[in-house]
């Protein structure tokens, strides 16, 4: 590209270095190593295999970032991201972000408690409202990066939930803010069980 319109791109903030746009039609292809666990479509049959259909494309691709960085730790796709470029996970993003997510039930037993935490939090923990971030469908802000929930697995948000509570060897890229970290160290065992059915039936 020759200087001048390098420095006019720049000037204009567009140059796409920093956010390489993604390709969903190129993004499938490169996924399909990937369909064993989460789906052909992202909407993966195993519980503790997360849904990735339907999933904000920021979130999307600062997760697979994070994991190829060693900075969240998920054995079972280990050394799968090593060879891929940032402009392979862009359009991987790019493609799952395309895809219909599917959606789960909810267990009437404990939808109710469920409800109440993701709608209102808790003041007397000081736990804020899930709708603040998630939005009160589940669908999140893509924009954001908040991730969409609705229609995730249960027994995948739980896991997530339980990681961001530890103290030691849990799920620590939520940022300097420890937002999750924060908000997961307020809910009980119950709480979670309870939000995570919650949200496995939650939908637009
Ligand atoms: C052998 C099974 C397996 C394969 C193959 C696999 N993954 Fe995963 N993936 C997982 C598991 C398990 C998790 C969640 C781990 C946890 O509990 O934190 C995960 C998490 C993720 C997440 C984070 C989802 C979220 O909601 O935060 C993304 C994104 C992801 N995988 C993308 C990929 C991509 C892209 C590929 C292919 C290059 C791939 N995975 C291949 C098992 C797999
Ligand atoms: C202030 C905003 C905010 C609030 C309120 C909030 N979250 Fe989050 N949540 C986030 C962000 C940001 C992330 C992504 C963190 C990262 O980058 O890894 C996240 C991630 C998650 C994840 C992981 C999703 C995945 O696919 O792995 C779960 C589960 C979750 N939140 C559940 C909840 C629940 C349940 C509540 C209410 C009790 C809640 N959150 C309240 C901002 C929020």
């Amino acid at each position: 590209m020759n200087k001048l319109i390098v420095s006019l791109l720049l000037t204009l903030g567009i140059t796409g270095v920093a956010h390489a746009a993604g390709d969903a039609t190129a993004g499938q292809a490169k996924a399909a190593v990937c369909g064993a666990c989460h789906g052909p479509d992202g909407n993966s049959p195993a519980p503790n295999f997360p849904k990735l259909a339907g999933q904000g494309e920021k979130y999307l691709t600062k997760q697979m970032h994070d994991i190829k960085d060693g900075k969240r730790t998920v054995l079972e796709m280990t050394g799968l991201l090593t060879n891929l470029s940032d402009q392979d996970l862009a359009d991987i993003a790019a493609y799952y972000a395309s895809q219909a997510g599917s959606v789960g039930a909810a267990d009437p037993k404990i939808v109710k408690r469920g409800e109440a935490l993701f709608r209102g939090g808790d003041l007397a923990k000081g736990l804020p409202a899930c709708t603040g971030c998630h939005s009160p469908d589940g669908s999140g802000n893509a924009a954001a990066g908040f991730p969409h929930l609705g229609g995730q697995h249960a027994t995948y948000i739980a896991k997530q939930l339980t990681d961001f509570r530890k103290e030691d060897g849990g799920r620590a890229n939520d940022g300097d803010a420890q937002t999750m970290r924060t908000i997961a160290r307020k809910l009980s065992d119950e709480d979670i069980a309870a939000v995570s059915s919650y949200i496995q039936g939650l939908h637009k």
